[in-house]
């Protein structure tokens, strides 16, 4: 089996790649070509894995790349991906984040139209949350110039399989992180931040509202689903979550208290970080994906966290020791 992977050198997209080599797939990543390629987060399977310059915002290259990896399975996992960049560039969010899904539709249609094809879709898709818990027929209401791109990135994708009948999935994963999250997203930011303090490299963590819920999962764990989802008989949309919402604040809490220190000395929350619409409760219920595909999470909120924490402590005291 052969697999394309766009956004290959993201969080998810490491992992994925990680799980499709221990399967026996042949794996193409997409990257961008940039004057420092370090792709840090392949470093180990980078020998295993064959990288091929592409862009979203260039169809053609999407559709050399296609036929240069002539794959089974394609997962588009490119985007701008961080919801408050979204509102600073809202043009090109919508260039990758939107339209990129219909030039990857177009260039799988035209070179590979017998390739299973997934979509990450996102939670924000719910934004101001029209129920509770929100499921696979919850309308959309998004909140961030992001949100309302993944929601055409979504609809494409259905479009493409009802109108071309392609093996199309769009896979709705409610948040999920891993020590591979950017430094940017509110658990990393903290997890990290814990590191520094606990290790006298900080002395305060700023933070914006920490009044806002999420469904946390495990990374490793999400992707399996979207293995699960192109294995299937059908193509189908799946919401894959945890069923368990908690505060920023409860993140902060478990993080600081995993090193024996209290998030109440050290977080100042910062209306800096605030966002001009919030999404303030996110929930999944995902027992169609239990049902449907086995798919259950095996990392825990708290193991979660705790292996976080303690990835920052490791790296942040080797670069200490290297001093
Ligand atoms: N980033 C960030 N930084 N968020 C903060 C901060 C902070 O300092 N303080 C509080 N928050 C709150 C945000 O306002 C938001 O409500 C919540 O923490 C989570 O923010 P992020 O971690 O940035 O993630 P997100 O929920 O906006 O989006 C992530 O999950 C989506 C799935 O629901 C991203 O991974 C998206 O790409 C993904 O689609």
């Amino acid at each position: 089996m052969r697999a394309l992977i766009t956004g290959v050198s993201g969080q998810d997209g490491s992992y994925l790649a990680e799980l499709l080599l221990s399967k026996g797939y042949e794996v193409f990543g997409i990257v961008r070509r940039s004057s420092s390629e370090t792709h840090e987060r392949l470093t180990h399977i980078r020998d295993k894995i064959e990288l091929i310059h592409a862009d979203l915002l260039d169809q053609v290259s999407l559709s050399q790349a296609l036929k240069r990896a002539r794959p089974d399975e394609v997962y588009n996992l490119a985007a701008q991906s961080f919801v408050p960049t979204s509102w600073t560039q809202p043009v090109l969010t919508a260039e990758f984040t939107a339209v990129g899904v219909s030039r990857m539709l177009e260039a799988v249609r035209d070179v590979a139209p017998n390739a299973k094809f997934y979509q990450a879709s996102s939670s924000e898709m719910f934004g101001k949350v029209l129920e509770t818990p929100q499921r696979e027929n919850t309308p959309f209401y998004p909140r961030s110039p992001y949100g309302v791109a993944k929601v055409y990135g979504h609809f494409i994708t259905v479009n493409y399989r009802e109108s071309y009948n392609l093996f199309a999935v769009s896979g709705i994963l409610f948040n999920h992180e891993s020590p591979r999250r950017g430094f940017e997203f509110v658990t990393r930011k903290i997890t990290d931040g814990v590191a520094r303090i606990k290790l006298g490299l900080a002395k305060e963590l700023r933070l914006g509202n920490l009044d806002a819920k999420r469904d946390w999962g495990f990374a490793g764990d999400y992707v399996r689903a979207m293995w699960m989802m192109l294995q299937q008989p059908k193509p189908d949309d799946y919401v894959i979550a945890t069923g368990v919402a908690h505060t920023v604040r409860e993140f902060a809490d478990k993080a600081f208290q995993s090193v024996g220190l209290k998030y109440q000395d050290f977080v100042v929350s910062d209306p800096a970080f605030y966002r001009p619409a919030e999404v303030d409760l996110l929930l999944g219920d995902a027992t169609k994906a239990q049902k449907n595909l086995g798919w259950k999470p095996e990392v825990s909120f708290d193991q979660m966290i705790q292996i976080m924490v303690e990835a920052d402590v490791r790296r942040l005291q080797d670069t200490v020791n290297r001093r």
